[in-house]
């Protein structure tokens, strides 16, 4: 797409590009077609049967995933207060937890880990008893129907809580991005050994999607898809979720590996790499503040899947003015969900998933 709008949703279908009368027209529709008072376009407006017929978007269970937290322990159930609805949960409780989120309907979950000791690597994320890999284990054996995707980054792992190993740049740390790549390849792979369906880097480091892709190859994984977080954004909306992952950066920010939130032609560029590398399943992360870039993502591919992120801050601000009776929380959870999905995502991973199935049974 050139220039700075988001044209027009039909454009995103490259078999409908309009001619130059149709652009025309849809810029000057009373040139061309009927106008007030022939056209009313109230008049599609007066039945609730006819708004359904007409109805563009619908947001569907079906098309949601629903993030979990897992800790160390047994029968440990951890309330995440910024997230209300949420516990971080250990492995034991996750058998109940999944076979009731089948229930639901809720197709797939995506997993978060905190393990029960972080270090200078995090090498806690590699373990085949790690918190991550005995969740994805026990998930598949109670309910094997649901898809496990697995958050792949190192921020919940690293003392520092940075999104991998450091290296000294003449007095800054920063991320080291191709020491990362080494470690994000075993982490896969040990994902995958534990039975995961989907990995999901979330880390932004450059090469992580073919890096990734030649190790669960070599690990004869070659049937294992990569969910890339392509365009994610250094977002003040990953809040809650920091508390909720206890992966807070320890010094800094993440501004040096993550996106910034003034850029969305750049988003193009990262996605499209991510691709080129092998990626099977884009992301957009946040999505409410980026239902431009999903637009933008979705015209300049439309035949890849999209996945938007309804991250934990967007969830967090909806819960708290509708604890204050402030909005309407059912109306306006659907509403963020259709928005997010009019835009062009496929899926929307959200922590709204089991409110959502509840209210559409
Ligand atoms: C990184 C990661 C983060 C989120 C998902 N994966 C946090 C971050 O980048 O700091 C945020 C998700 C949310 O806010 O809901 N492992």
């Amino acid at each position: 797409m050139e220039g700075g709008l988001c044209p027009p949703i039909r454009q995103m279908f490259w078999w409908t590009q309009p001619t130059p009368l149709e652009a025309h027209s849809m810029t000057q529709a009373s040139d061309f077609g009927p106008k007030f008072p022939q056209l009313r376009m109230r008049r599609l407006r007066q039945h609730a049967a006819l708004r359904e017929l007409v109805r563009e978007t619908e947001i569907s269970v079906r098309d949601l995933i629903l993030p979990l937290f897992v800790r160390p322990g047994s029968n440990a159930r951890q309330p995440i207060a910024s997230m209300p609805g949420h516990d971080q949960l250990s492995a034991d409780l996750l058998t109940d937890e999944a076979k009731a989120i089948v229930e639901l309907g809720i197709p797939a979950v995506i997993l978060f880990g905190i393990p029960a000791w972080k270090d200078l690597t995090g090498s806690a994320a590699l373990r085949d008893d790690g918190v991550v890999q005995q969740a994805i284990r026990k998930i598949k054996s109670a309910a094997p129907d649901l898809l496990v995707v697995t958050d792949l980054c190192y921020c919940e792992y690293t003392d520092h809580g940075h999104c991998g190993v450091l290296i000294d740049r003449g007095g800054r740390s920063d991320v080291d991005n191709d020491a990362t790549l080494e470690l994000l390849a075993q982490q896969a792979v040990s994902h995958a050994k534990a039975g995961a369906d989907v990995i999901a880097p979330s880390g932004m480091m450059d090469g992580m999607v073919a890096a990734i892709r030649r190790a669960l190859d070599a690990a004869r994984f070659d049937h294992t898809p990569i969910l890339s977080y392509a365009a994610k954004y250094a977002s003040a909306f990953y809040g809650p979720f920091r508390e909720a992952a206890e992966s807070a950066p320890q010094f800094g920010d993440r501004a040096s590996y993550q996106m910034d939130p003034a850029n969305a032609r750049e988003a193009l560029r990262e996605v499209a790499l991510d691709l080129a590398e092998g990626a099977d399943l884009i992301m957009v992360k946040p999505a409410l503040s980026y239902l431009d870039v999903i637009c933008r993502v979705k015209q300049a591919h439309p035949e890849v899947p999209l996945c938007a992120y309804n991250v934990s801050g967007e969830y967090s601000m909806v819960k708290a003015a509708a604890a204050n009776g402030w909005l309407d929380e059912r109306r306006t959870t659907l509403e963020v969900l259709t928005s997010i999905k009019r835009a062009g995502a496929d899926m929307i991973i959200t922590y709204s998933a089991k409110d959502v199935a509840q209210w559409l049974a």
